[in-house]
C-alpha cells in the first residue's frame, strides 16, 4: 500500500501537435499505464486497461452512443464513455409493454485523468479519487499478471 502515491501534480505528455497526429498514446504515468485520445477536437485520458478483462482499450473504435462518446474495448465490446468512464449497455425493461431496448448506464467502471494544455504542451493530471474504480484492478500487481497471461 502506499504506492500508489503520487504528488497528485500534472504530468508533461507531450506536444499538442504530436498527440493530435497520433490520436492515440499510451503512457506509463506515476507507474499508471494511461490512455490518451484525441477524439473531435477533445483530448481524453482514461486507464489503458478495459475494466472488464484488462482488455486494451488503446485498439478500440470511438463511437457516439446515447449521445455520449464512447470507446468500444476490442475484447468484449464493452462501450465506456470517454467523458466519465460509465459503461453503456443496451437492454430492456421486462415491465414495459412492448419492451423497447435502451441504452443503460452501469456507472463509472474505467478511471478517467484530466488533461489539460498550456502553450502546446499537454499534461495529464492523475484522478486523485481515492474510491475504488474497478479499472484500478488492472493497474495493480495481480491484474498485471493476469492480462499477461490471456
Ligand atoms: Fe473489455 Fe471485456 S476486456 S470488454
Amino acid at each position: 500500500m502506499g504506492e500508489q502515491e503520487s504528488t497528485g501534480g500534472p504530468h508533461f505528455v507531450g506536444k499538442k501537435d504530436e498527440l493530435i497526429e497520433a490520436k492515440r498514446s499510451f503512457r506509463t504515468l506515476d507507474g499508471r499505464d494511461v490512455l490518451i485520445i484525441y477524439h473531435e477536437g477533445v483530448f481524453h485520458a482514461m486507464d489503458s486497461y478495459c475494466y472488464h478483462a484488462g482488455g486494451m482499450l488503446q485498439n478500440g473504435d470511438i463511437e457516439e452512443i446515447d449521445g455520449k462518446v464512447c470507446i468500444i474495448c476490442p475484447r468484449h465490446k464493452y462501450k465506456i464513455s470517454l467523458a466519465k468512464g460509465e459503461c453503456l449497455y443496451k437492454g430492456t425493461d421486462p415491465r414495459e409493454k412492448p419492451p423497447v431496448p435502451r441504452w443503460y448506464s452501469k456507472g463509472v467502471k474505467q478511471r478517467i485523468h484530466t488533461v489539460t494544455e498550456t502553450n502546446g504542451d499537454v499534461y495529464v493530471r492523475l484522478s486523485q479519487d481515492t474510491t475504488w474504480i474497478e479499472s484500478d484492478y488492472y493497474q495493480g500487481e495481480k491484474g498485471k499478471e493476469e492480462r499477461a497471461k490471456a
